[in-house]
């Protein structure tokens, strides 16, 4: 029963973080196009003020559910498939990525719309964006390879 529950937490971790950069990504992302520069900087500050903690609480969830699975319910990493290998070492990179924006672009993006400079505020969402676009391309991967690998001969 926790090994059900310990699943379903990992899965809609996964869905919440991969599906919240997706979104930003591929939809508001080209759609903003449309605004002024500034606007444009004051929509991601206050979007990413929310979805970046939503992010620490899935990389804590996908943690403890994966360690939980892989020890707790498969008995360790001598028990698992080689998609659960794969997902743990691309898992760990994507949270590498993630606490990088976190503590750097991000930072220095959040502190430069505050005080309105707009030339540093737009380098450090560029350096954000390409991050992105690793981390969503890595997760749409890690979530192929997690939930069909057990089918794999
Ligand atoms: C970093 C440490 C991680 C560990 C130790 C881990 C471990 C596991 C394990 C043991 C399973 C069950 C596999 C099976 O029964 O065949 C699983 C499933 C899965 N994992 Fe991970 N995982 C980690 C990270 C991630 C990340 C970062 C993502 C996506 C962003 C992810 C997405 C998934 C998905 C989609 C499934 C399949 C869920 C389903 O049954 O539909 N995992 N993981």
């Amino acid at each position: 029963m926790l090994s059900a529950l310990a699943l379903a937490l990992h899965a809609l971790a996964a869905v919440v973080w991969v599906g919240g950069m997706a979104f930003a990504y591929l939809f508001a992302r080209p759609a903003l196009g449309a605004l002024e520069g500034p606007q444009r900087q004051t929509f991601w500050r206050g979007t990413f003020a929310r979805f970046f903690p939503v992010v620490w609480g899935s990389v804590g969830l996908l943690l403890a559910t994966g360690y939980y699975l892989t020890f707790v319910t498969y008995g360790g990493f001598a028990n698992v498939g080689v998609h659960v290998h794969v997902m743990h070492l691309l898992g760990l990179v994507m949270m590498a990525i993630f606490a990088h924006v976190f503590f750097a672009p991000w930072r220095r993006f959040a502190r430069a719309v505050d005080a309105g400079d707009r030339q540093t505020a737009a380098r450090n969402i560029e350096t954000i964006r390409k991050l992105v676009a690793a981390n969503l391309t890595l997760g749409l991967l890690v979530v192929a390879i997690g939930s069909s690998g057990r089918f794999w001969p």
